[in-house]
């Protein structure tokens, strides 16, 4: 099969100089599949910003990652279940599924850039054929669903998890901002939130792209360049009276100004939901937020911090929200060939992406 594997350390993202990657075919008998487990046929991978992360801080000479492959989302067809998986009926050979596999398989070098790849039939749902609601006809593409059941679609629905809503009514009257609602995360964010009817969606975007995106997505625009610092303008737009200001802040971006000033413009019962722990991987962020008392500095107000474990109950959801038309798109930045990743890693890395940056394994 068809895999990229690193061969050196580092991250060296140009082609010209010695790459940190291969891809390269080998010959591999098919495995016998045990338990619930599932060898699937990848279509498409999605790249995260991890990604990054792990290739920059996990040499490939570790002695339990020989020559690892890189890479969390996946979508493909399904070749071969184990006996756990056809009993239960849920899938069969054939289906198409998505998702992401965890941090310990990517850990140890299992990743989805590989054309073939054994899953857990826990870490998947079946891709739908069409959108719902309004866009009932339309086809849901294999580039579209890897990034919605991916990491950056389970985070999104854990955020909306965490803001406790819990009955889907209540959302009618919250007021909410997404900020950095271009990426990956805010633009699926954005289309939940919206989808489940909050009374205002606002998106923070620095560029006329990611405007652009942030409202087709269904979200109001504040754009971070034209208003600087943020916070204040946050102030001006939300600050006047305790009715007007926000209800949640869903942090994309990794902000401890926006959080630090946050009593300007979020409720005293709103909440403040991050998903980024910046280079001290969240350490700082958690005990600096979290666990410092008013009297010390603090800031009033509830902040959470969160880690997407995937699993049933998110990349499920994911599902479900799409059936339900309230996830209506899936925005992808583009779609790099197999061949082309250091450029697709490129694009990621510029921090500028708009929606999933998206490979093409093999054509399935
Ligand atoms: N904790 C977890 O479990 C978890 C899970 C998933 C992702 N994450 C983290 O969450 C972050 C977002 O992930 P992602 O996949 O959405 O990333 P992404 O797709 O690479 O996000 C890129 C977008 O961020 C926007 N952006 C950059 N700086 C910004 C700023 N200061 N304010 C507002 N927008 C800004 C850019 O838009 P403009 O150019 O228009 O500003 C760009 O469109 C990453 O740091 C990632 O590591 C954490």
């Amino acid at each position: 099969m068809t895999a990229w594997t690193l061969t050196s350390s580092g991250l060296t993202l140009s082609p010209s100089s010695s790459s940190s990657a291969t891809c390269s075919a080998s010959g591999t008998a098919q495995p016998t599949l045990t338990g619930t487990n599932l060898l699937l046929r990848i279509t498409y991978a999605a790249l995260n910003p991890v990604d990054l992360h792990i290739l920059r801080l996990f040499p490939h000479w570790l002695p339990f990652r020989r020559n690892p492959t890189p890479g969390f989302d996946f979508c493909g067809r399904i070749v071969a279940a184990g006996p756990a998986a056809v009993d239960s009926n849920e899938f069969a050979v054939g289906d198409i599924v998505c998702g992401a596999l965890g941090a310990g398989d990517v850990f140890w070098g299992k990743g989805s850039l590989a054309e073939y790849l054994i899953v857990d039939s826990s870490l998947v749902a079946k891709k739908p054929k069409t959108w719902g609601g309004p866009n009932g006809q339309e086809v849901v593409t294999g580039e579209e669903a890897v990034g919605l059941f991916g990491i950056a679609g389970q985070t999104a629905v854990l955020m909306v998890q965490t803001a406790g809503v819990l009955r889907e009514t209540e959302w009618k009257g919250k007021r909410c901002l997404v900020n950095g609602a271009s990426g990956g995360v805010g633009s699926i964010l954005v289309q939940i939130l919206k989808g489940k009817e909050a009374q205002e969606v606002w998106g923070t975007t620095g560029s006329e792209e990611g405007e652009e995106l942030v409202r087709r997505c269904g979200g109001e625009v504040i754009n971070y360049k034209s208003h600087s610092p943020v916070t204040e303008h946050l102030t001006t737009l939300f600050g006047d009276t305790e009715d007007k200001k926000l209800d949640f802040i869903f942090d994309c971006a990794g902000s401890q100004k926006m959080f630090s000033h946050s009593p300007g413009y979020l409720k005293a019962e709103g909440k403040f939901i991050s998903i980024v722990g910046g280079a001290s991987q969240g350490v700082v962020p958690y005990i600096r937020n979290k666990l410092r008392p008013v009297w010390l500095g603090g800031t009033p107000r509830e902040f959470h911090l969160l880690l997407l474990i995937p699993g049933k109950k998110t990349v499920g959801e994911v599902g479900e929200l799409i059936k339900e038309g309230v996830i209506k798109r899936g925005v992808v930045d583009g779609v790099w060939e197999m061949e082309e990743l250091v450029k697709a890693y490129e694009r990621l890395g510029s921090g500028r992406a708009k929606g999933k940056v998206v490979v093409r394994v093999s054509r399935g």
